[in-house]
Order: structure tokens, then sequence, then C-alpha cells
């Protein structure tokens, strides 16, 4: 996890010689995501506020004359695999080729002439973990063959393509946060992205401002079903009220509905409709400084992803409280990302972050019998910036 974006570009291009026998012609990086708040928001046509991370996927690559792709995933147990551009079987074997296949089917509605590729592939977001491995995996793959065939594909077509990899092919019903900040991610900030439009604004992160993140390694079972549970469940409310998204329902309309849809439905729209409310609150806090505003709406997220859409775990809820305890209203702490396992984010100031690995390292595997990792985060570029 330490390796930086050079150190991935010198192995993949080495990789790739010695597995074809020839140089690549490029070389292109996507990253993970980080999201700072705003979770579960996106597939209701919400609010979300991520930022593009120095940890994302690198691919080697050269263009071929037929229809086939030939793939060798370092990172992966079963390493090289091939197929043709005209096969579009889901892959029962090797999963990970299907986010290769279901990208190259969705690039291929809009620029069906594409020849097959040469690939190697290698990234350090770790797998499983909430920061969006397989987005950053996508959107690699769609600027790798963008610049391989010269195609004219902006980041914001880019990332609906990734998205519909998952949703058609995938099977995961995701959003298009994880997809669009990594095409899209500006150096050094975060970005509101109203799903609803797909209208955006960078937003400067301090330099006095660490994103912090840790892994819980509580690995994630279950994620796409439990995921698309909560989704069905959002949408159910939303046809209740009439909408075509959660997006469309007021607070004071929920609060009104109360007694005609069941508890349980209403915790997890009451989740989605503030946190919508929040993480317009962080973009506001965060462009005058307003550390305070920032660590309540983080602390409220937290809560409300935990108690409300029931997806943290023990293991989470234990890290944002034991880094809570540091930070006080000086920084902001919660889960991030999809829950049931990975990642928490915490924006650190910088005279703090030593007493935050310290509280983490010194507590976290004593408690829940588990080694944590700590990343340094800062926030990068989208591959199609
Ligand atoms: C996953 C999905 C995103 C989003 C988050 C939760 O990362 O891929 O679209 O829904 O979960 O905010």
């Amino acid at each position: 996890m330490t390796q930086q974006v050079s150190e991935l570009q010198e192995l993949a291009t080495k990789l790739f010689t010695q597995e074809f026998s020839s140089a690549a012609e490029i070389v292109c990086h996507a990253p993970g995501r980080v999201n700072i708040i705003g979770d579960h928001t996106d597939y209701n046509d919400g609010f979300v506020f991520p930022a593009a991370i120095n940890f994302g996927t690198t691919i080697a690559a050269a263009k071929r004359d037929d229809k086939i792709v030939k793939v060798y995933a370092h990172d992966c147990d079963e390493q090289s695999n091939e197929f043709s551009l005209t096969d579009s079987s889901f892959d029962q074997s090797m999963m990970w080729t299907n986010y290769v296949k279901g990208t190259l089917l969705a690039l291929m509605n809009k620029f069906p002439d594409i020849n097959g590729a040469n690939l190697v592939v290698t990234g350090n977001v770790p797998q499983g973990a909430g920061l969006s491995s397989s987005a950053s995996f996508e959107i690699a793959i769609l600027k790798t063959f963008a610049e391989l065939y010269q195609l004219d594909l902006d980041g914001v077509t880019a990332a609906l393509m990734g998205q519909q990899a998952e949703n058609d092919f995938v099977g995961c019903n995701c959003g298009i946060m994880d997809q669009l900040i990594s095409a899209m991610g500006q150096q050094g900030h975060a970005m509101l992205l109203d799903c609803k439009d797909l209208s955006f604004e960078d937003a400067p992160m301090p330099d006095d401002l660490a994103i912090f993140i840790v892994n819980s390694n509580v690995k994630r079972g279950l994620v796409d079903s439990a995921y698309n549970l909560r989704r069905e469940q959002c949408e159910a409310v939303a046809k209740f009220f009439g909408v075509s998204a959660l997006r469309e329902v007021t607070m004071a309309q929920l609060h009104a509905a109360k007694e005609k849809i069941s508890p349980e439905l209403f915790k997890r729209a009451h989740h989605v409709v503030s946190e919508n409310a929040r993480a317009v609150t962080t973009l506001q806090a965060l462009k005058t400084n307003d550390m305070a505003t920032i660590s309540a709406a983080m602390k409220q997220s937290h809560i409300s992803l935990r108690d409300d859409f029931e997806v943290t775990t023990k293991e989470m809820d234990g890290l944002v409280e034991m880094i809570d305890g540091v930070l006080g209203v000086e920084g902001g702490v919660r889960m991030t990302g999809g829950g049931f396992g990975g990642c928490i984010v915490a924006l650190v100031p910088t005279g703090l972050v030593a007493q935050v690995k310290d509280v983490v390292n010194n507590n976290y595997e004593k408690e829940f019998g588990l080694k944590p990792s700590i990343y340094h985060c800062m926030a990068t570029k989208g591959a199609f910036r």
C-alpha cells in the first residue's frame, strides 16, 4: 500500500515486457476514492462528497489487430486470461475478468469498432475495503482503450460506462460516485457531486488537514446482496411517495408519513434524506474552515449509517469512537463507502496525526483481535482530468 503511482507504472511496464515480449505502448492509471461524507445517497439521486486518492489501478497496454483481449492481472490469484470482444458471456471461474469484459461491452455500445489489446494490470487499492478498487479498475480500462484507440471519450461518459458494467454485467447495483470521482477527481480537492444531474463542484482540501483512512480489515461478506437490498428499500420508499428517487422527499414529508411505512423503511429513508443535507453542509463548512460543523456532520453521518441504515460493523464503530476521542471538534471521523466492513475515514489536523495513529495502534487489535492498516492519503486527480 505504500507504492506510489510512478512505482506502479514502472512495475506494469516491466511486467508487460516479460509477459508479452515487447514494449507497452502506453501506461494509464485511475485512482481509488475515499468518500468524506454522503454514503448510500448516490443511487438516490443525492449528494456525495468524495476525493480521489493516491492509491489506484495501473495498466500497461498495447493495441492488437484482432478482437482478442489478453490480460495479466498481477495482483490476482489466477493471473492470466484472454477472451474475444465478441464473447459477452459471464466468467464464473475468474471473477476479475468480468470487470474487464463488462466495461468493454459498455464501451463498445458507443465505439463498436475497437480492436483488442494486451494488458498488464497492477494496483495498490486494498480489495473489499470500501475504497473502490473495482471502479478504479473499470476507469483504468476505459482510459487505456480511449488512449490506445484515440477515442473521443469524456470522464463523465466513462463513469457511466463503468457503472453500467457493474449494474448490468457484474451484478452490483451501485451508484455513480466511485466511477465519477475516479475519472474526474481534482488534485488536492474533494468534490461535491450532485448525482441527480452529475454536476459537481471541486472543493480545496486545506493543507493542514490530513485524509486518514483506517482499514478495519473486516472482510466484507455478502456485500452485493445486502447492498442491493438497501437500494431496493430506498426505491420502495420513493415509490410510496410517487417520486423517482428519495432525493425528492423532504424530512417533513418523511415524518408526516411515518405511520404509513414500516419502521425499517422509515429508518433507511431517514438516513438518506438526512445524509444529503450533511454532504451539502460539509462542503459549505470546508469552504469557511468551520471544522466544528464538519466534525458534527461526520459524527451524525456515522451514527445514521450505524443505526438507521445498519451498514457498519462493531469494528468500524470501535475505530470511529477511539479516533473521535482524540479529535473532538478539531477533526471528523466516520465509516466510508458501502459499509459491512472495510474502512473509516478521518479528517485530521496535522498536529493530531501522531495521536490518532497511536490510539489506533494501541487499542484496535487489543479490542477486536485484528490488525488495522493505516493509510495517510492525498487527494489526487482522476484519470480523465
Ligand atoms: C459503494 C457503491 C457506491 C456508493 C457507496 C455508498 O461504494 O459503489 O455507488 O453507493 O457504496 O455510498
